[in-house]
């Protein structure tokens, strides 16, 4: 496994723990498909994890900003811009656009990766540990 959970990315606050085990899960999703060389076409899968991806950084944004307030957490405004500043960026991968050619298709999900791993990763250990340990 390529992305999992390692002593780091823990915050100790179960709920959220779960949720960003489930969203590394999602990232590992992301690397074998673009590791797949059996699917000779990987628009449905791509469209399903997209998707999924878009629904399940919501649910956790959404968690996660309700935490922050029930403490009273004073950078929530911020934290929330990033959220949804990574919700935009998901909705840019266009479904519609997504081409039959397999390489292009590679290209899209590789991209996919490069975004999840970056940002996701980034933000977990440094913009969450803030509320974890204000
Ligand atoms: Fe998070
Ligand atoms: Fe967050």
């Amino acid at each position: 496994m390529m992305f999992e959970m390692k002593p780091e990315y823990y915050t100790g606050i179960d709920f959220i723990d779960q949720e960003h085990a489930r969203l590394f899960e999602l990232a590992q999703e992301t690397h074998d498909l673009l590791n797949n060389d059996i699917l000779q076409n990987k628009a449905d899968s791509l469209v399903h994890l997209i998707s999924e991806l878009i629904n399940y950084t919501r649910t956790h944004f959404s968690h996660e900003e309700e935490y922050q307030e029930s403490i009273g957490y004073e950078r929530l405004p911020e934290h929330a811009a990033q959220h949804r500043k990574f919700e935009d960026k998901l909705m840019e991968f266009d479904l519609d656009s997504i081409e039959n050619d397999f390489e292009s298709q590679n290209e899209t999900v590789e991209e996919l990766l490069g975004f999840l791993v970056n940002w996701l990763i980034n933000h977990i250990l440094k913009v969450d540990m803030l509320y974890v340990n204000q």
